[in-house]
């Protein structure tokens, strides 16, 4: 018999899997090889994958399965499937929950290659079809905590959310914080930013921490703006239902407005052709957290990489390392923050507070 999907049991299990990818990223740190920084991240994640008793399908990874050789869109990963595969009866194969897996073992590829702030590794799950397949493209994003949730909308001028969102917060606008990256797409978004009068944190990559760190008090960040990927909306969106928080998006695959080089960007018909395939027949449509993220048991993990805002990064001392992550669930009301030591020295080491 299937076992149903336990969140609380599988938490645990997704936060070795994010601490692995994490570790391994962070030993890569600076040494300006952001392509072999996320291929480590990915080959850790996969190898701690297949221990998570679950019969996982990943729904957002790495890319389509002839671009990518691990964590591919499709690619059945967990204990279960590993069972399948060998002498092992069918029967133990079914009775592992099926789950749906999205992945980003190195969020901020760049960040962690120059060994700059707020890369992470990070996971969400859900029961089956609970996370948007969302194709690997650009999203235009509005994220927002749980204070100021209801108050946004993507389609408003900017001045009317951002003093929507300082009315929820009862301060001005001039106090408000909006992260948007730095890209030349974003040079009229920043400009009715700063008209408002809000102040602007500009990002040189990883729009997924920062839209996390929207959702969390405290973090001074108010808001995230602006156009990212695709595959960070839909985790954002997990992170976010776990947090009460906002996120609104759109796709965007016109070339004027995104600002790059037309190479860069596939032409917008075959963009087209491909969510039809995927089943999304609305290119347009605005997509909500519950869009993005619609399971009703969702898992989000993270671990840091680099320093952030949330979550600090990876720490070597010789004898081990210590990680700090970011573990939660919609079913029970436990938002984790995580401090791991992983001992590998003898009975002599001594465990610092
Ligand atoms: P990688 O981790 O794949 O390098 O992505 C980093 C990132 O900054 C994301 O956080 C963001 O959503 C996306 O890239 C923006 O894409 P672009 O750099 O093409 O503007």
């Amino acid at each position: 018999m299937r076992h149903e999907l336990r969140t609380e049991h599988l938490s645990l299990d997704f936060l070795r899997v994010c601490e692995a990818a994490a570790i391994a990223a962070a030993r890569t740190m600076g040494q300006g090889d952001r392509k072999y920084s996320d291929h480590v991240a990915v080959e850790a994640m996969r190898e701690v994958m297949d221990t998570v008793p679950m019969c996982g399908r990943v729904v957002i990874g790495e890319g389509e399965r002839d671009e990518a050789p691990m964590l591919y869109i499709g690619e059945e990963v967990g204990e279960g499937a590993s069972k399948n595969s060998g002498n092992h009866s069918a029967e133990i194969h079914d009775s592992f929950p099926e789950v749906d897996i999205a992945v980003d073992p190195l969020e901020g590829t760049n960040l962690c290659a120059v060994g700059a702030n707020n890369a992470i590794s990070v996971l969400a799950a859900s029961e089956r079809n609970g996370l948007l397949n969302a194709p690997d493209i650009y999203m235009d994003k509005i994220v927002v905590g749980p204070s100021s949730r209801g108050a946004i909308d993507i389609d408003a001028p900017v001045k009317d959310n951002l003093k929507a969102i300082a009315r929820k917060l009862g301060r001005d606008i001039e106090d408000l914080a909006v992260m948007v990256l730095e890209r030349p797409r974003h040079q009229k978004l920043i400009q009715d930013i700063r008209n408002a009068g809000a102040r602007i944190r500009l990002l040189g990559d990883g729009d997924l921490s920062a839209g996390i760190s929207a959702a969390v008090a405290g973090t001074n960040i108010h808001a995230l703006m602006g156009i990212g990927g695709a595959p960070e909306g839909v985790l954002t969106a997990a992170a976010l239902k776990c947090l009460n928080g906002e996120i609104q998006a759109r796709l965007v695959f016109d070339q004027d407005r995104l600002m790059v080089d037309a190479s860069k960007v596939p032409p917008k018909e075959k963009v087209i052709n491909r969510l039809r395939e995927m089943g999304i027949n609305d290119p347009n449509k605005i997509y909500d957290t519950n869009d993005l993220a619609p399971g009703k048991k969702i898992i989000f993990a993270a671990t840091g990489v680099t320093d952030g805002a949330l979550l600090r990064g990876v720490r070597f001392f010789g004898a081990g390392k210590r990680t700090h992550s970011l573990v939660m669930n919609t079913d029970s009301r436990h938002i984790r923050f995580i401090d791991t030591v992983h001992v590998e020295g003898g009975p002599d080491v001594i465990i610092r507070f």
